[in-house]
């Protein structure tokens, strides 16, 4: 769904991700991540980073689960990496991504945080 949020609906999910945040289990990177989602029928899941002494096995916050709302520091941008962007944009191409930006936000389409992402419509017969 390609909804525009209002700064309200941002600064709720921002909360929601900083209150995931404190559920993150970081101890290799000691970098904690929070990350929300508001889905169409206004449900908000929040998830956070999840590491693992196997470092391939950790869980990016957006992939536990998806999200649209994503806080690192306090402050500062955010910004997906680069295998949770691709995660995403298999499901919703046009979702906003909201990082924080001081007292505000930097809000992205999450499309063009990836253009030309590799897509279903790539593997299709
Ligand atoms: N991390 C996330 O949770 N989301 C991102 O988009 C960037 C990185 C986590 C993964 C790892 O647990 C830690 O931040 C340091 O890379």
């Amino acid at each position: 769904m390609n909804k525009i949020l209002s700064d309200t609906e941002r600064a709720e999910l921002i909360k929601a991700a900083r209150e995931a945040r404190k559920n993150s289990y970081s101890p290799y990177s000691h970098f904690r991540v929070g990350a929300a989602i508001l889905f169409e029928n206004g449900d908000v899941v929040s998830g956070c980073n999840v590491e693992n002494a196997s470092f391939g096995l950790s869980l990016c916050a957006e992939r536990k689960p998806i999200a649209a709302a994503i806080v690192g520091k306090d402050g500062e941008p955010c910004a997906p990496c680069g295998a949770c962007r691709q995660f995403l944009a298999e499901f919703s191409p046009e979702m906003e991504i909201i990082l924080e930006d001081g007292n505000g936000f930097k809000i992205f389409k999450l499309r063009e945080l990836l253009p030309e992402y590799f897509s279903p419509a790539n593997i299709a017969g």
